[in-house]
């Protein structure tokens, strides 16, 4: 069976056609109902909520809002690291044959020699939450469990000092952890980016 992922990501490729045929087949009042469209333009089929959940993971990084249910710690972090991550990012994160480390630097932000590193550089420790569960491991992305996620997520953390390591994350844990590097970035100030990001019932 197909996956819900491949389902819309079919449906956000054909989504430009399907308009396309709308606009040239469909009178002006039936304009953008797919499912009005005569014979032979009616093809995919509508996106329903399930499809579209894989996709709706937004965490607003600097509070948290949006972290799903769910905990680990390091410990468990540490098993989940060694099966899925370290043949990439090597044995304590260290740094890997594709990717240098993940440990350290703290404090090297501001400097000319600076480590980037989710220790050094994340103002907010939500954001490795929010990375690792949408793109890691790189090889197979999404298919950690939420506890999971929470679990490396703590790892990484416990390897750059700044959680201990049997240290719950969760919904509420993580965003109250001060990064070290949580004022080093300018705040850019342009009218335009002084919106708050809207989580839910937005227009
Ligand atoms: C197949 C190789 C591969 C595997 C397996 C893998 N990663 Fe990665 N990871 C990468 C690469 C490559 C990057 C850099 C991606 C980029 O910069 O676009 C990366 C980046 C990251 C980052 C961002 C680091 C930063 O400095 O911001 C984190 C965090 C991370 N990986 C965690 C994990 C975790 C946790 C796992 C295991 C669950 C994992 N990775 C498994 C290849 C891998």
């Amino acid at each position: 069976m197909a996956s819900a992922k491949t389902i819309a990501r079919t449906l956000l490729l054909l989504a430009p056609l399907v308009g396309l045929a709308a606009c040239m087949a469909i009178p002006s009042t039936q304009a953008g109902h797919a499912s009005q469209a005569p014979p032979g333009a009616a093809f995919g089929k509508p996106v329903s909520e399930q499809d579209l959940a894989s996709w709706d993971i937004d965490i607003r990084t600097k509070d948290g809002i949006g972290l799903p249910p769910g905990k680990g710690d390091a410990v468990l972090g540490r098993a989940v690291f060694e099966q899925q991550c370290i043949a990439c990012h090597g044995e304590k994160a260290k740094g890997g044959p594709v990717f240098g480390t993940m440990v350290g630097g703290i404090g090297s932000f501001k400097t000319n020699t600076r480590v980037l590193t989710p220790g050094s550089m994340y103002p907010y420790a939500p954001i490795l939450f929010d990375y690792i569960r949408r793109a890691m491991p790189m090889n197979a992305p999404q298919s950690l469990t939420n506890d999971q996620v929470y679990a490396v997520s703590a790892y990484i953390l416990h390897l750059n000092g700044l959680v201990g390591e049997s240290d719950q994350l969760n919904a509420q844990t993580m965003p109250a952890i001060v990064m070290p590097n949580r004022n080093g970035f300018i705040v850019d100030d342009r009218p335009d980016t002084s919106a708050v990001r809207c989580m839910t019932n937005c227009k």
